[in-house]
């Protein structure tokens, strides 16, 4: 959470900062803020709200311009979003600019210290303190001295950048357990929270690991460590390019990325599934750590929202066809519950941003007792891939719209690769089987472009049913987790909706004592081995008067008497259903927010990339 851009170089900072800061706004928007450092000395500006309404604020009355600046989009953990509490920070003389994304858990222990020595804050947030200590130490050191010094004095999550009214050709970064990124470009770089922000300007990036200390000038990073020590890395030239982080036409990045599917999926497989000699592949490392795993091995997957809803598909999946077992914990849960792990046990995360706080915590918690660990991630460098033993990318390109919908698609993708692998070399299914599931997973791509020509359909439906306020989604199976996701996906692009996602054999048990006549439920009742289980369920509801939005398989005719509103999809082996399934739930999701007038792409209080706990 939180959007961090620094920059020093030739560009008109403002715009240049400004530019690249829009394309983190994913990151957090509830305000924004500028320091640039000119003739003047620092010139700090920050609105609440979105980026938008600062830029308004500089065009009404610009700030002047200069080569090196700072800037930032805040999602408020500590203070609430104020013009005060907005990044950047100074010190008490204005001399020093700091934005940070994480959280110094010890900031009132040091604040109180700091104001004993006669600091003056401004804010009521734990970055501040960032900047005074700062201040402090630079008393008696030169600067790069006094930031690793404040470092050190700091517990908790930081990605920080830090400008200084004496350095004007320089600027101070850092980070532990949030991410920050080194963008170098021809005589000019950056720091960015993420990649996207730089796409346009270079390709060439420099990941940083936990406590290492950037230096950042026009002609790129000098890194040390916490203690000085220097340390040389090459820059690596990321594949992403400028239009996956543009719009490209659509209103929303998310209805662009719902229909970028059959592409992301092609790229999930490309390189791992050789349709012709029907075999499946990993890069050298990934397949070294699946052919070592033990007979007797047991799954952990672990993941937050989204991502762990593609887990719950994987553990369908896994377990039917490996026979291994799997668990599927929340990543915010599994670091409490003292699960029992060992050599033979397998952590695998996924996440899309590799950046999850909880779910990097896991892994390292993992890792800690001797687990082995797998990550399917989609981004490239992040702080999840950098720390497990074996990869998984799902090379996704980047998912810019809060509302995770391509990055799902491709987790489950993924995890099919894993599992038809698995059940390949452990010979846990029958030739034949084995065989259709490869090639369905071959067509999956074309199956997932069929889907999207429910657009049309979803979006009556959509506007059928876009006033009410209150909608269950229910599946059973594979489609369990569909139903979670498709609620999920529903109540965080709309939030004037709420919407429970349910194991559909789980509605008498409880919730079905809120149906009443008109009450909006949407079964996900794809071709499957449960189907005639749901179609009674679905019958459970109608005897109630709800109202059945059913997504069913194309050439199913006995389903129209039992559907209010029938969306139907491909028909694929149950298997692949949720993510073929997918496609209509995000469009309806998409098409009742809009109907609503809701902020799509930025949901209130939301953030992309959840690092903090
Ligand atoms: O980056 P991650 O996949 O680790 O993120 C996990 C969740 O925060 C994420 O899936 C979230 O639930 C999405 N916004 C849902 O659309």
């Amino acid at each position: 959470m939180c959007g961090i851009v620094g920059y020093v170089g030739k560009a008109p900072v403002v715009e240049t900062v400004l530019e690249a800061l829009r394309r983190l706004e994913y990151r957090g928007y509830d305000s924004a803020g500028i320091a640039v450092l000119n003739g003047r000395g620092i010139e700090v500006r920050k609105r609440v709200g979105k980026i938008e309404a600062l830029v308004e604020s500089i065009r009404r009355q610009p700030i002047r311009d200069g080569h090196i600046a700072v800037c930032h989009s805040r999602w408020a953990t500590h203070g609430e979003p104020t013009e005060a509490n907005a990044h950047p920070h100074t010190d008490c003389k204005q001399t020093l600019a700091v934005v940070h994304n994480g959280i110094v858990e010890n900031y009132a222990e040091l604040k109180s210290q700091l104001l004993a020595k006669g600091h003056r804050f401004r804010s009521q947030t734990d970055t501040e303190v960032i900047a005074h200590l700062v201040e402090e130490y630079a008393k008696r050191e030169p600067l790069d001295c006094a930031f690793r010094h404040a470092l050190k004095e700091l517990r908790g999550s930081y990605a920080v950048c830090l400008l200084s009214k004496h350095e004007p050709h320089r600027l101070f970064g850092a980070k532990n357990s949030s991410p920050l990124i080194v963008g170098v470009g021809k005589r000019e770089a950056f720091f960015a929270s993420d990649v996207p922000a730089i796409l346009g300007r270079t390709r060439r990036v420099v990941y940083l690991n936990d406590h290492e200390v950037v230096e950042l000038s026009a002609s790129g990073p000098r890194l040390t460590t916490l203690d000085g020590k220097r340390l040389h890395r090459k820059a690596t030239t990321v594949a992403w390019d400028v239009a996956a982080a543009r719009k490209e036409g659509y209103p929303h990045f998310m209805l662009k990325e719902i229909h970028e599917q059959p592409a992301t999926i092609e790229q999930t497989l490309f390189n791992r599934l050789d349709a012709g000699k029907r075999r499946l592949t990993f890069d050298r490392r990934t397949k070294q750590f699946l052919d070592r795993l033990s007979p007797n091995e047991k799954f952990i997957v672990i993941a937050c929202g989204t991502a762990y809803h593609a887990g719950l598909v994987g553990e369908y999946m896994l377990e039917e066809c490996t026979r291994i077992p799997v668990d599927v914990d929340l990543a915010s849960e599994f670091r409490y519950r003292g699960a029992q792990l060992g050599r033979d046990t397998t952590v695998i995360a996924i996440t899309q941003s590799g950046e999850t706080a909880d779910t990097l915590a896991s892994i390292q918690m993992a890792k800690a007792h001797g687990a082995k660990t797998l990550a399917i991630c989609n981004v490239m460098g992040s702080s999840i891939a950098r720390a497990v033993d074996a990869m998984l990318y799902t090379h996704a390109g980047p998912e810019i719209a809060v509302a995770s919908t391509k990055a799902y698609t491709s987790q489950i993708t993924a995890l099919a690769l894993l599992t038809l692998y698995l059940a390949k070399r452990r010979a846990c299914l029958p030739p034949a089987q084995w065989r259709r599931l490869f090639d369905g997973l071959a067509k999956l791509p074309e199956a997932v472009q069929r889907a999207l020509e429910t657009e049309r359909a979803v979006k009556a439906v959509a506007g059928e049913y876009a006033r009410a306020r209150n909608f269950y989604y229910l599946g059973r199976r594979y489609n369990y987790p569909s139903a979670l996701e498709g609620a999920l996906k529903l109540k965080e692009i709309c939030p004037v909706i709420h919407a429970e996602g349910y194991a559909a054999g789980e509605m008498k048990h409880g919730p079905i004592s809120l149906i009443r006549k008109g009450w909006p439920v949407m079964f996900v009742a794809p071709h499957s081995s449960v189907y005639e289980k749901v179609i009674s369920n679905i019958e459970e509801v109608r005897a109630r008067k709800g109202a059945c939005i059913v997504i069913a398989s194309e050439g199913d005719p006995a389903i129209k008497r039992h559907a209010d509103s029938l969306i139907t999809i491909p028909r694929t082996e149950e298997f692949f259903s949720p993510v073929v399934a997918a496609i209509p739930l995000q469009l309806f999701a998409y098409y009742v927010a809009d109907a609503n007038g809701c902020d799509i792409d930025q949901p209130p209080n939301l953030a992309k990339s959840v690092t903090v706990e």
